[in-house]
């Protein structure tokens, strides 16, 4: 069964497959961005990052000008690392011209079987838990399968600024997901 979990060690391995589909394109909402594939091969190199992850959802803990708290969540199915999904809990200048308060990424081996979709619908329930009522989702205007994933998940248009097309979606109006997708945010990292 497929679950929104947070990052976690033991899917280590799976992660790194995963990253390695991704060749050097960018992973939205993985959080990777200054972390060296490389590097995180290293068990101990990845429990850091996991806990940097983990840690960047605390208002207290320090972060790059600019950024704003972020809950960091994995689609994972069994050992099985999907994808990444982020939920940045505020919107600042540019998250709200561009970036948006989730952002998602799937492997290129996993995609195509609903796992995007299903996972922001989990995720919308969380946002509203953190206190975002309304939900803004931005895609790129030529990224068919992004615009899809936020439609289906009720996302109403409002508008296009460099590039981006601009989706609300009134978190408090969506259901918890389906049986087949669990979310499990608290599911500790050891
Ligand atoms: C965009 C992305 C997250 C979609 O993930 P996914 O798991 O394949 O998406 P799903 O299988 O849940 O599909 C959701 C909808 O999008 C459609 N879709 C998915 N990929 C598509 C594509 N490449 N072209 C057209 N439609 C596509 C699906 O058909 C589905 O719509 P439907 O139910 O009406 O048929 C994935 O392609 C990805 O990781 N891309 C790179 C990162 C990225 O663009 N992230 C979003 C940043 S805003």
């Amino acid at each position: 069964m497929a679950q929104l979990v947070a990052p976690n060690v033991k899917f280590h391995s799976s992660w790194l497959e995963a990253s390695a589909e991704f060749a050097g394109v960018r992973q939205d909402g993985a959080g990777a961005d200054g972390w060296s594939q490389e590097d995180l091969k290293d068990l101990q190199a990845f429990g850091r990052f996991v806990q940097t992850l983990i840690n960047d959802a605390l208002p207290e803990t320090p972060r790059k000008p600019g950024h704003v708290p972020c809950t960091y969540l994995w689609m994972v199915d069994g050992a099985t690392f999907l994808g990444s999904l982020a939920i940045r809990h505020e919107l600042n200048g540019y998250l709200l011209n561009e970036g948006g308060h989730i952002g998602y990424s799937v492997r290129p081996s996993a995609r195509r079987r609903g796992h995007a979709a299903e996972a922001l619908a989990a995720a919308l329930p969380i946002a509203r838990d953190l206190g975002i009522t309304r939900a803004l989702l931005t895609c790129d205007e030529d990224n068919a399968g992004s615009r899809a994933t936020i439609e289906k998940n009720g996302g109403v248009y409002e508008d296009s600024r460099n590039g981006k097309r601009r989706y609300w979606i009134d978190t408090f109006q969506r259901n918890a997901p389906a049986n087949a997708w669990h979310a499990n945010p608290q599911d500790a990292a050891t």
